[in-house]
């Protein structure tokens, strides 16, 4: 049998992983400036994270939610602790796609309406509302066309408020990254997430804060939504969350009610997806990895912005985006092949930074000579 092909790939065999480095099948050392897509967040086989999995492998490796898993338990303390939400409620699946999808169905289950409003240039993931909800035409299927979704210019709070002036009581919520990421790093303006809040209060609908790539700490904040200082009434989590591991949640406010079998999964909140999970959590709170992200991201950006040759550099701590002009369309290709640096891209101008979260400044200045060899 063959791969079904969907895949753009890096032509790169990754074998072998350690902290922010990978190496490839000829023994050729990288640096991971892309974290496996935003998804290693404490750095490739950290001690901590190996022994909290491979000890919880050697006591159950799984079973169902038909059961009680007190690690659920602890992880739903843990993470309301360290994002700051103890009062909410958390449910647990297996990826940032079906984070959204339930997170947009228990929106509809909880005020009964139909129509959703999402961004131009968002991405939710590939599930049928997910998708739904994705600015992407070629990625839905016939299928998955909907009128339910409206789609709005990003950042514009006279579309925002004419849209729910129109359809008023039909609006179930409203999703959004507090920076979008596959579009190239744009961040929602705080007027803009602040203006949503209080419509959603306004007219009874619910905010959902995509928080899958910008999230769990990345930007510097548990989500980038707080630097606008509002509140979502639904958070989706998802990347980082495990380093690896798959597994998301719904982090839900107080507002919603339970309701046996209105939600569910199989594999979601098994037991070394939350042993993965709490080891991260431990991590980033013994090793101040959401200051570090902080810290190091302001360095890189600082020192990024000082070139000429780039158009600009968007983001918030280590979710950077790297805007070129047309001649440096090749930085990307040569930042791997001469330099062994994984960056990831977002169409053919833009350079995704999105390191784990414990980077070194040693590492971040590694990246940062390789683009001052290029840029010339
Ligand atoms: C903002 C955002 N939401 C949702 C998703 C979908 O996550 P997954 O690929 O885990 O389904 C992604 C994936 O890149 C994402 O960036």
């Amino acid at each position: 049998m063959k791969l079904f092909d969907v895949y753009k790939r890096i032509d790169t065999e990754i074998i072998k992983g350690k902290e922010r480095f990978v190496w490839d099948a000829k023994g050729n050392q990288y640096l991971d400036m892309f974290g496996g897509h935003a998804v290693i967040s404490i750095g490739h086989l950290h001690p901590h994270y190996m022994d909290r999995l491979t000890s919880q492998l050697k006591h159950l490796g799984f079973y169902s939610n038909s059961v009680r898993l007190s690690l659920q338990e602890q992880l739903a303390e843990k993470l309301g602790k360290v994002c700051g939400k103890e009062n909410h409620q958390l449910f647990l699946c297996n990826s940032g796609a079906e984070a959204n999808e339930n997170a947009l169905k228990l929106a509809s289950f909880a005020n009964g309406r139909k129509k959703i409003i999402a961004f131009t240039g968002a991405f939710h993931g590939r599930t049928s509302l997910a998708v739904a909800t994705t600015d992407n035409p070629a990625i839905i299927a016939p299928v998955n066309e909907t009128d339910n979704v409206i789609f709005l210019s990003h950042n514009d709070i006279q579309a925002l408020e004419e849209t729910f002036a129109k359809y008023k009581e039909q609006i179930s919520s409203v999703i959004i990254e507090g920076i979008q990421g596959v579009s190239g790093i744009y961040i929602s303006k705080p007027e803009f997430l602040q203006r949503i809040r209080t419509l959603c209060n306004a007219y009874g609908a619910y905010f959902i804060g995509d928080a899958v790539q910008c999230g769990y700490g990345r930007t510097g904040k548990f989500f980038a939504h707080d630097y606008a200082c509002v509140e979502a009434d639904i958070y989706t989590v998802a990347k980082g969350m495990g380093n690896g591991f798959p597994i998301a949640g719904l982090i839900i406010s107080p507002k919603f009610t339970a309701k046996t079998g209105m939600l569910g999964t199989t594999f979601g909140g098994n037991p070394l997806a939350c042993a993965s999970a709490l080891a991260v959590l431990e991590i980033f709170e013994e090793e101040n990895l959401i200051e570090n992200a902080l810290h190091i991201g302001d360095y890189l950006k600082t020192e990024l912005e000082k070139f000429t040759e780039i158009k600009e550099v968007r983001g918030k701590g280590l979710m950077i985006g790297i805007e070129l002009l047309g001649r440096y369309k090749d930085l990307r290709k040569n930042l791997i092949n001469k330099h062994r640096i994984i960056t990831g891209e977002a169409g053919q101008h833009v350079i995704r930074l999105l390191p784990a979260l414990n980077i070194t400044k040693g590492e971040a200045d590694l990246f940062l000579t390789a683009i001052k060899s290029e840029l010339k």
